[in-house]
């Protein structure tokens, strides 16, 4: 083991809170689902049990209709805003109103493929239908029309609050008459890595509209000032509804087989008007104004992950991520650094990210692509080895930005990124 091993491990037992890990202490002091998720990669390279943990506990804050909730409280923290009272979603565990990226099915393959049968395959078999229930919410509540496309109806929602694939729909979002409120966030961290208060206030503004509807996802669909086509959530749950029909047909699981293959066909056709040509990529589409958002983000190249079938798209595809690369010194940048908002250190309109590094960098090796795998999976290390664990990186000098010790990039380093590497698949 390495230092940066131990100490990846270190960070993991650190933030870990009894069965569950917050992402860093103070900026992120609840269990947030996808960062939990990746967590459960971390911990299945040295305690196996620990990582099915994190996913039992997650399901836990599951609401009645099958929605997996972005942040599971527990309890309240004066360190963090929006707590439990504002979401208002009066359930036990306290949770939030919203999903986030599911990728928690994507997981639980690769550790029932990779782990110990004796102990993954009872917990995948129980989780399972909490799975399905969740990835049958997202295709009915985030697609209720059927296009093979999902919508966010908060920017949270997608897991990458400020990237500009929102630009248009929350200049759209009228922010007078919330009530007033303190952030918190950006007492932890410097304000220049954070969403500007133009943001919070419209964040806030759409938690209270889903509040009023009583989390009502029809009425969120059809009324919400925004609604957003995201190719990231699309790419993530078409990745994780093949991951899922393969964990159903390993463990001989035949509820819910045949939906699996429906959403499946249906995104593989669905996502193509997320295309656009302008940018030669996939990109958001404002549901609302009918806009296709003008720049690529990084989420676009999780077609090879998700697992597209060869088409037209690859070419074009390949060509901007190699040009995204050249631009920068360490990739994958979350904004397309040619674009006038492209900015090194906010959150998600420049910097890298180790967890969607790395599922752009499994789904490249998997199709063959693996030059470019390696350059994904390299950069990535040479970030965490230069700067630690920070929660995201300024892709042209490398500096560490937001939270230090963070959780999903301590994960990130044990399953992929460190040359001792347990392999994942
Ligand atoms: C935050 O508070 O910054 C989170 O991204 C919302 O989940």
């Amino acid at each position: 083991m390495t230092d940066l091993d131990a100490r990846a491990v270190a960070i993991l037992r650190a933030n870990d809170r009894g069965g569950y890990t917050v992402p860093t202490a103070r900026l992120y002091p609840f269990q947030w689902n996808w960062d939990s998720a990746f967590a459960a990669l971390g911990f299945a390279t040295f305690d196996e049990p620990r990582a099915w943990r994190e996913l039992q506990l997650l399901v836990e804050g599951q609401a009645p209709d099958g929605m997996l909730p972005h942040i599971v409280f527990r309890h309240d923290d004066a360190d963090y805003f929006p707590g439990p009272a504002v979401w208002g979603t009066g359930r036990t565990p306290p949770a939030s109103g919203i999903s986030q990226p599911p990728v928690a099915a994507s997981v639980v393959r690769w550790l029932l493929e990779a782990g110990d049968a004796a102990v993954a395959e009872p917990a995948a078999r129980a989780l399972y239908p909490a799975l399905l229930a969740w990835h049958r919410w997202f295709h009915s509540a985030r697609d209720p029309d059927a296009k093979g496309y999902v919508a966010t109806t908060h920017p949270w929602e997608s897991g990458r609050d400020n990237a500009l694939d929102w630009d248009g729909a929350m200049a759209a979002v009228d922010p007078s008459g919330i009530a007033p409120y303190q952030r918190r966030d950006t007492g932890h961290v410097d304000p220049s890595m954070r969403p500007t208060q133009a943001e919070y206030d419209r964040y806030l503004k759409l938690v209270e509209f889903g509040r009023e509807t009583g989390w009502n996802p029809e009425r969120i669909y059809r009324e919400s000032p925004l609604l957003v086509a995201d190719p990231g959530l699309t790419f993530m749950l078409l990745r994780a509804d093949r991951d899922l029909l393969a964990v159903a047909r390993s463990l001989g699981l035949d509820e819910g087989q045949s939906e699996l293959r429906a959403w499946i066909e249906r995104a593989n056709a669905g996502v193509r008007e997320l295309w656009s040509d302008d940018v030669g990529g996939f990109v958001a589409l404002d549901l609302r104004s009918g806009a296709l958002a003008p720049a690529l983000s990084s989420v676009a190249f999780l077609a090879w992950y998700a697992g597209l079938p060869p088409g037209p798209w690859a070419a074009p595809l390949r060509t901007n991520l190699e040009r995204m690369l050249g631009a920068v010194s360490f990739g994958v940048p979350s904004l397309d650094p040619a674009h006038d908002a492209f900015d090194q250190r906010r959150y998600w309109r420049g910097p890298v990210w180790a967890v969607v590094n790395f599922m752009i960098g499994c789904g490249l090796a998997e199709q063959g692509e693996q030059v470019l795998a390696e350059r994904v999976r390299s950069d990535t290390s040479r970030l965490i080895e230069t700067a630690g664990f920070f929660e995201y990186f300024d892709p042209l000098t490398g500096a560490g930005c937001g939270g230090a010790d963070f959780t999903w990039t301590a994960a990130m380093w044990l399953a992929w990124a460190s040359p001792n590497r347990r392999e994942v698949r």
